[in-house]
């Protein structure tokens, strides 16, 4: 058995913050964060939003496009960094919102490139035979992690939710993937806390410990590395060139990133998709984001390859490759 992907649904907070609203709170400008990332506006939570509640209604919608009922469910991740609680998982909160009694639920740790992450997993599990039907949801809440004081790195994030409903069949959907992690860079983008090592505490809070830490520039580097070795490998292990790519739908992090990587690959920019000027980072959830706006708006065909890729905080990276049977 094979995983072939049946429905996507993606789901947004309603509040738009834009770059001219960040001007008002950081020393920056609408052109500085244009030019170095292509973010124009990014969506934000309002305290009734959850990463739960986003992941429940992004399921729906994937649901509703396959026609599988939440029963007939037999696995459901949640790809995140922002969950609800620490525990339990937000794949139970999202289990019991959609009542799917007969799955089983757990969420994926690995940032950004969290979503193809789940997707190998599921795929593995529909390999072996012990899955049918999963949903593999990417979904965060990252305003709320964010330094709204710190120009480097509040500009660039987002909230959103995206969902892929996953069936197994004898013809491949996915065909290939590689998921690898170098955790000796881990200091380079995290959160310090609340944790093991730096619990709840007024301390936290004054050191503002609770927020994204970044360095930037160092990743940058290491993401158009990373992105590129991942994207070859993917393919070359299903014995294709960037030459057969038809649509290529990689994280939304940073529009320079994007093109760096577009220009390794040899793609032209039609080939490329992007919606990250009306989003930001969203991490685990812009991959189901952007292919849940390609998809319903015929960006990508029935039977194109699309290749996914990914990297984030970890640091870790993933690919994969998909033909494309909705
Ligand atoms: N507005 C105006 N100026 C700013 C600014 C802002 N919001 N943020 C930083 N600057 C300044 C810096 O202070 C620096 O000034 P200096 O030269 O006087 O010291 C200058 O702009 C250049 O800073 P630098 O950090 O080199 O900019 P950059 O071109 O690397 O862009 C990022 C910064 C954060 C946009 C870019 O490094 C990036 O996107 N990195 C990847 C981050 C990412 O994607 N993380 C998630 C991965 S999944």
């Amino acid at each position: 058995m094979r995983s072939r992907l049946t429905g996507t649904g993606s789901a947004f907070p309603f509040n738009v913050l834009t770059n001219q609203d960040i001007e008002k709170m950081v020393d920056t400008t609408d052109e500085w964060i244009t030019t170095r990332t292509g973010i124009k506006e990014r969506r934000i939570a309002s305290s009734d939003d959850f990463t739960s509640t986003l992941a429940t209604t992004a399921a729906l919608k994937a649901l509703e496009m396959s026609g599988v009922s939440p029963a007939e469910l037999d696995m459901i991740i949640v790809a995140t960094v922002t969950p609800d609680f620490p525990f339990p998982s937000t794949a139970c909160l999202v289990q019991n919102n959609l009542k799917a009694e007969n799955a089983a639920a757990f969420d994926v740790s690995a940032a950004c490139s969290g979503f193809i992450y789940a997707l190998s997993i599921v795929d593995s599990f529909i390999r072996s035979g012990k899955v049918k039907k999963a949903l593999v949801i990417g979904a965060e809440i990252l305003t709320r992690i964010v330094d709204w004081t710190d120009r480097n790195s509040c500009l660039l994030f987002g909230d959103g939710a995206g969902a892929v409903l996953i069936e197994a069949d004898s013809s491949p959907g996915i065909l290939d993937s590689f998921i690898k992690s170098d955790g000796s860079c881990w200091e380079l983008l995290y959160q310090p806390g609340p944790g093991n090592r730096n619990p709840a505490s007024h301390k936290l809070i004054d050191e503002r410990l609770n927020f994204i830490r970044m360095q930037g520039n160092e990743v940058f580097k290491l993401a158009v590395r990373a992105m590129e070795d991942a994207a070859l490998k993917t393919l070359s292990a299903g014995g294709f060139t960037t030459d057969d790519i038809d649509l290529f739908v990689p994280h939304q992090a940073n529009r320079r990133i994007i093109e760096a990587i577009g220009k390794r690959l040899g793609l032209p920019d039609e080939k490329v998709f992007v919606n990250l000027d009306r989003y930001g980072n969203t991490s685990s959830a812009s991959i189901p984001i952007a292919l849940d706006e390609a998809n319903r708006t015929g960006a990508i065909k029935t039977g194109d390859l699309v290749l996914l890729d990914a990297f984030g905080g970890g640091l870790t990276c993933g690919a994969m490759s998909i033909r494309w049977q909705l």
